[in-house]
């Protein structure tokens, strides 16, 4: 198998280790591509590359930045099918999931082509005679970015593609469980024209690639998708420097006593079973009102069972965990939950033979302080709690350490605002699952899940790039604001 390179300056180029990691087909286990455990060295050489194309890329006007974009936006639209196969098989989610995953790249990469047309600041009045005040958008300078594997090509995009219409160069360090899917994601980058230097990708280990990028001065931002755990560290490592953080999540869906209840069944499996549960935004608690709990329960289980979890190349639903370590922590809470005295409803064992795979999941009679019930499993695995009332399922709901996106199944509209306005999460659907961020909108949490940052939309935009406030006086005379006013 022949060993990747990094892409640095606008070159492939060997690195300087020469240690290797192989990425491996979770639904076989099969490795389908070998890449260089990069080093420190040769993320200083990516930072200088990027440090070296900033004036030149930030100085070109955004929406010729933006045409590039759009040549990105046409590349990957011509290899969707190609790339969602890739994303298939190096990180197991099923055909439909694995198209949408790029869709969404194609979606972010359009939506911030196009705001190359735009960038606004804003004008404003000032509180002296002949003077205009207004701000304006500049770069951040070089931004370090370091993605996860479980959306392989649209987190990535989530983050490339508003880095670079707002003129900051990029160094992209990718999961070290789909590195191939960055890489493709690079060569469309090269392909569509992005100067030389602008992006520069390095493989390799958080701990030697990942600790460089945000310690090293010369990198002013950082956005960062995965474990609490690492964004906390980062915090602490990265000093001043404009942090974007996305974390965990533990999503709950409340189901009231007047919702659909087939409505809510098909949100509950989509959100917790979808991506074999391996979503931030995956819905791992359902809060179920007492008087409809069982026929929610029998619906449900009957629903789940018709899962067919295999490989999804060959038609399966639900594909495997990303490795056998994410597998032992989806086996380890089902014990948990079981030591603690959930019920089980349906799943708690894992098919014979090779894959990652383990079956959807069930807890029922979770209460709400239960690990399972807290904790953030990123696996296929689901705890219903009880309630008897709205205020209950909102205590319920905000009973965890993170915020990221939660939902209501009701048909009563108080309920539905009373969630919107006191469930702490950055997301709330009404009658929809806790999955299914649309591009245009700001995605993020607040609590454990994120230090107040959201990616995507024009929120994406304040993530990567500095405002400035321009203070123009054409009065001719010195004009003292606070003092000179009339
Ligand atoms: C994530 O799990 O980190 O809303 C991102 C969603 C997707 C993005 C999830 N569009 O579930």
């Amino acid at each position: 198998m022949q060993l990747n390179k990094l892409f640095i300056g606008g070159e492939w180029t060997v690195s300087n280790s020469d240690e290797f990691f192989e990425t491996v087909n979770p639904a076989t286990e099969e490795a389908i591509a070998k890449f260089p455990k990069g080093t420190k060295e040769d993320v200083k050489k990516a930072i200088d590359a990027a440090q070296s194309a900033f004036p030149k890329w930030s100085s070109l006007p955004a929406p010729s930045r933006g045409k590039i974009l759009f040549k990105v936006v046409e590349l990957l639209r011509n290899e969707k099918q190609r790339f969602s196969l890739l994303v298939a098989n190096e990180m197991g989610k099923a055909m439909p999931e694995a198209l949408g995953d790029v869709q969404e790249a194609i979606d972010v990469f359009e939506y911030m082509a196009a705001e190359g047309r735009r960038l606004f600041g804003h004008t404003t009045t000032s509180e002296l005679h002949d003077k205009f005040c207004m701000t304006i958008r500049r770069p951040i300078g070089v931004v370090g970015l370091i993605t996860p594997w479980n959306f392989p090509v649209a987190i990535p995009a989530w983050k490339l593609a508003p880095a670079l219409i707002c003129g900051n160069t990029i160094v992209f360090k990718p999961s070290s469980d789909t590195p191939l899917c960055a890489l493709e994601l690079v060569k469309i980058l090269e392909k569509a024209g992005i100067p030389k230097g602008v992006v520069n990708f390095v493989t390799g280990s958080g701990d030697v690639v990942g600790d460089e990028i945000i310690t090293n001065k010369k990198v002013y931002g950082i956005s960062f998708t995965g474990s609490k755990t690492t964004g906390e560290d980062i915090l602490k490592k990265a000093g001043i420097k404009k942090v974007g953080l996305e974390l965990g999540g533990k999503n709950a869906i409340i189901i009231m006593d007047d919702a659909k209840l087939d409505l809510a069944v098909e949100g509950v499996v989509w959100g917790a079973f979808g991506t074999t549960g391996q979503r931030c935004t995956a819905s791992s608690r359902v809060i179920v009102h007492n008087k409809v709990k069982q026929k929610f329960e029998e619906l449900l289980k009957k629903r789940v069972t018709q899962i067919k979890v295999g490989y999804v190349i060959k038609g399966a639903d639900v594909g495997p965990l990303i490795n056998e370590t994410a597998r032992q922590k989806t086996e380890k809470y089902v014990k948990i939950g079981l030591e603690e005295g959930a019920k089980l409803l349906c799943g708690g064992t894992k098919p014979k033979g090779k894959g990652f795979f383990y079956h959807p999941t069930i807890f029922t009679n979770a209460t709400p302080d239960m690990r399972i019930s807290k904790e953030e499993i990123f696996g296929p695995v689901l705890s219903i709690i009880e309630t008897n009332s709205i205020d209950d399922a909102i205590d319920i709901t905000n009973n965890v350490e993170y915020g990221l996106s939660s939902s209501i199944y009701t048909e009563n509209m108080k309920n539905a605002f009373e969630v919107i306005n006191k469930v702490d999460t950055g997301i709330t659907y009404v009658n929809s699952s806790t999955i299914g961020a649309e591009v245009h909108l700001p995605f993020g949490g607040v609590k454990g899940t994120g230090n107040g940052t959201r990616e995507a939309g024009i929120e994406g935009i304040n993530e990567f790039s500095e405002t400035k406030a321009v203070y123009f006086d054409y009065s001719g005379k010195l004009q003292k604001a606070q003092i000179d006013v009339s």
